[in-house]
């Protein structure tokens, strides 16, 4: 039977890997399903999505796993013309790009507008007949921006929690889009609205204002009644994302990942320094920023090549999507000519990975690496940087983070960088390599602090609890309580 719990995202938390005739299905990349994943799996709910392949693609058929932990998983089938004009084009050539400050161009076509409509449909007609009365629905993320006044006039007896988990634009950018006003109204069908920072916050609320006839206070949006519906009152807030601090607190202390964590080093060969990238392979990660730094630094002579390696693993992402195509082509460009200009004969101070690498053993790299380099260009928040820190149970290491990524906002003691100042970016790196012991453990312990005391679970249960809540002075009583920025 559903659950009272319904997450609805555009990825379920499972996807086919396919190999060799056969394939596996293995957890879906990317942070949205990392956090929830950890979030959720204590918890009874019924997760739907799409499978991550279009349900008409030639191939074996596959049979979606019916649960993962405590979840229940309900697969929306979409078509490889919908994939492509959903997923490929309004969600990740529009959207994304315009969402992420537009540091790629943006595409603006009607036709994949459309699309998103009858896909945000689709999901809202499932579930609309999945929920169960009086139910609770977390909706997830920019693909998904319509569905919660679509579900609303559909079931009014159902909560409704909205959560963008990347940035959301400020006015002048957002204001681009022709459908603008669609998106906003979308929107504020949910009771309550939740991004990751107060800067995403005050975005939305500056578009609200000059785009609707909706007017927002203290927290709350007031929505003016039409001929159809009712004066209503929606929540927004600030829920920075976390992870699941003692799952990685645990997985680095066992043998398995201290060995592999061991042999990472022992095959870069034992450098002194080992300086590690790990992202999706997507340009608002800054990957090619970062590398033009660390380059500079071995031309240079500050860096050693020697006694240095920097390792970068790209996972593969939206591999249809043109600018991923693209940029993939001038990352691996710019790590061909590095390790051409640096190399010695049989070893290379840049050592690159083009894959989708186990979570478990990733704890394994975080422990192997001195300085992590976290540097995009915008993030919502970033788990990388917050697994990271989880990792080091020592109290060592050091992160080196982009102040255009919303853990950027919390993990004051990282050394943070702008990721377009190539100077300052190469001086914090030589900062974070040289720095003394006593300053690393400084540092980190404050940033383990700052980490644990917000963890994913903390997270899920004060958003369900203030989507839950009886009325406004019980939201303001929760809020102040967990302390949460308005
Ligand atoms: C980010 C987004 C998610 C998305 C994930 C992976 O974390 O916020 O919504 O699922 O990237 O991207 P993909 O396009 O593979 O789902």
């Amino acid at each position: 039977m559903t659950s009272k719990v319904l997450v609805v995202a555009n990825r379920l938390p499972v996807e086919f890997q396919e190999s060799d005739g056969g394939g596996t299905w293995t957890r879906s990349p990317g942070g949205l399903v990392t956090a929830l994943d950890s979030a959720l799996s204590r918890h009874a709910c019924t997760w739907i999505g799409w499978s991550g392949r279009a349900c008409d693609e030639e191939g074996p058929a596959l049979e979606i796993p019916q649960r993962l932990h405590e979840c229940e998983l309900l697969e929306v089938p979409l078509t490889a013309e919908e994939v492509s004009s959903h997923y490929e084009g309004f969600c990740n050539a529009t959207l994304w790009p315009l969402y992420h400050d537009a540091v790629a161009p943006v595409v603006y076509s009607r036709s994949t507008f459309h699309t998103y409509e009858a896909v945000n449909r689709r999901f809202c007609d499932i579930v609309a007949s999945e929920a169960p009365r009086d139910a609770t629905v977390w909706v997830h993320d920019y693909q998904l921006q319509l569905l919660p006044q679509m579900l609303r006039r559909l079931r009014p007896d159902v909560r409704i929690g909205f959560f963008l988990h990347i940035p959301f634009p400020p006015p002048e950018l957002f204001g681009r889009l022709p459908w603008r006003t669609q998106i906003l109204n979308g929107l504020l069908g949910a009771d309550l609205i939740g991004f990751q920072t107060a800067d995403a916050l005050e975005n939305f609320l500056a578009s609200v204002n000059a785009l609707t006839p909706a007017t927002a206070a203290d927290g709350f949006i007031s929505v003016p009644g039409n001929g159809n519906e009712n004066p209503r009152t929606v929540t927004v807030g600030a829920f920075p994302i976390s992870i699941d601090i003692d799952h990685i607190g645990a997985l680095a202390t066992t043998d398995e990942i201290r060995n592999l964590a061991g042999q990472v080093r022992s095959d870069l060969g034992d450098p002194r320094t080992l300086l590690l990238g790990v992202d999706r392979l997507d340009y608002t990660k800054g990957i090619e920023l970062r590398l033009k730094a660390i380059v500079e630094l071995f031309e240079e002579g500050a860096l050693n090549p020697y006694e240095t390696v920097f390792l970068q693993i790209a996972s593969p992402s939206r591999q249809n999507v043109e600018q991923y195509q693209r940029i993939r082509e001038q990352v691996e460009g710019a790590i061909g000519r590095a390790v051409g200009d640096l190399s010695r004969l049989g070893t290379s101070p840049i050592q690159y990975m083009y894959q989708t690498m186990p979570s478990d053993d990733l704890v394994a790299f975080y422990m192997a690496a001195d300085v992590m380099l976290v540097t995009p260009l915008r993030d919502g928040m970033n788990l990388v940087a917050k697994e990271y820190v989880a990792s080091r149970i020592g109290d060592d290491g050091a992160l080196v983070l982009s102040e255009f990524a919303g853990a950027g906002r919390e993990l004051r003691d990282a050394w943070l960088i702008n990721p377009y100042d190539t100077d300052g970016l190469k001086r914090a790196i030589l900062r974070a390599v040289r720095a003394s012991k006593t300053e690393k453990a400084r540092r980190m312990s404050s940033l383990r602090q700052a980490v644990v005391r917000h963890d994913v679970q903390r997270w899920s249960e004060e958003f369900l609890s203030i989507l839950n809540a009886a009325d406004q002075q019980e939201i303001i009583d929760l809020r102040e309580r967990a302390g949460l920025p308005l």
